[in-house]
């Protein structure tokens, strides 16, 4: 059996990567408000102060254990609904009521908070050490966003997001007239990219016009953040789609996504029209995306047991996940390594070169 059938990290819903994952949808706390949240077993109170700035603490009072989400904001700070202890932005304990001196120092672990896209993100920790996921073709330019559609699948998020890698099933399911090989590009220590490499086929009509849209490679290039969240840009050259999938687990080892779709800001009126119809256009390639292969993730039982050279961006996705750390939040705990098996994953299936993966040309229907 392969040894990508034993797996430490990938697939495995006890280890949960540190990271980013989406919490809310921004709209869903406005100012002044506080809210129960369980982000992947993890009990928080979440709320957005008076200067709109949303902030995270554990949920349980530390004095008696009521969920703090029962109380009340106060400007930039929370109070208790129990015995009315009030703790500051940071989460200190600041006023006892029924005391003149608070007289005992108390912290409430608080999380990082992030809002981007739309969406509010919390760092399962209390330091983040990296930023947000990014479209890396726009990393650090300005952008207008707007949230898809939610949904879950029955299955790990790490199962789920292999989909967009899995150039494999491009041809058998979605009949894709091109066959992609996907090279992959470390970003950092966490953040990987698959690039195409190949062109259009000049097989038909319709390869031959469609390659016309594109000076190299088809493009279509999949990045992944805490090997869950990920961002695919498509296009042909003159326009790229951008869509991320947020995505975290569930206990039952379920993925609960949204969908974002990207484009780079355009200025005045007219970028403005243009932007809300590119957006429209893309979240429907971001919904097609998201429903495909519905049906399967409802019944798989992901065992890998006989890799072949064409599933070769799937292996290293899964040797990249094997390497990331893992935190002890929620129902996950930290993964001790066990390095004879890491090392066994990380040398064992070999990645093939392009020149090296045979392609059988089919007449496929498109
Ligand atoms: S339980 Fe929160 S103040 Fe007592
Ligand atoms: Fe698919």
């Amino acid at each position: 059996m392969s040894v990508l059938a034993k797996t430490r990290i990938f697939n495995n819903t006890e280890a949960i990567i540190e990271g980013w994952y989406w919490a809310l949808q921004s709209s869903e706390l406005k100012k002044g408000k506080i809210k129960h949240l369980n982000l992947m077993g993890k009990d928080l109170a979440v709320y957005r102060g008076s200067d709109g700035v949303v902030r995270a603490l554990s949920a349980h009072c530390p004095h008696m254990g009521a969920h703090l989400a029962e109380g009340k904001v106060e400007g930039n700070e929370v109070r208790c609904f129990f015995h009315h202890w009030k703790f500051d932005s940071e989460g200190n304990l600041n006023d006892i009521p029924c005391r003149d001196k608070v007289g005992l120092k108390v912290k409430q672990p608080n999380f990082p908070v992030e809002e981007k896209y739309g969406l509010i993100w919390i760092w399962t920790g209390s330091e983040a050490k990296r930023k947000l996921p990014f479209v890396p073709e726009l990393e650090d330019q300005e952008v207008d966003s707007t949230l898809g559609t939610p949904f879950v699948k029955e299955c790990h998020p790490n199962v789920m997001m292999i989909n967009a890698i899995d150039a494999h099933h491009f041809y058998s399911v979605h009949n894709l007239p091109v066959k992609l090989f996907l090279k992959p590009r470390i970003i950092d220590s966490n953040t990987i990219q698959f690039n195409n490499e190949t062109k259009m086929p000049d097989t038909n009509v319709l390869t031959r016009f469609l390659g016309k849209f594109y000076a190299g490679a088809l493009t279509y290039s999949m990045c992944y953040f805490n090997a869950s969240s990920g961002t695919v840009t498509i296009g042909p050259d003159f326009l790229h789609f951008h869509i991320m999938f947020a995505i975290r687990s569930t206990k039952e080892g379920k993925a609960e996504g949204q969908t974002v779709l990207i484009t780079k800001k355009r200025k005045g009126v007219l970028g403005k029209i243009v932007n809300s119809v590119l957006l429209f256009a893309t979240k429907i390639v971001g919904n097609y995306f998201a429903a495909g292969d519905t049906e399967v993730f409802k019944t798989i039982k992901f065992n890998f047991k006989h890799p072949l050279a064409e599933d070769h961006a799937i292996i290293k996705f899964i040797q990249h996940a094997e390497k990331q750390a893992t935190c002890d939040w929620g129902y996950g705990k930290v993964i001790d390594e066990n390095i004879e098996e890491m090392i066994e994953i990380q040398n064992g299936p070999i990645i093939p070169k392009r020149s090296e993966i045979k392609v059988k040309e089919e007449k496929r229907n498109v």
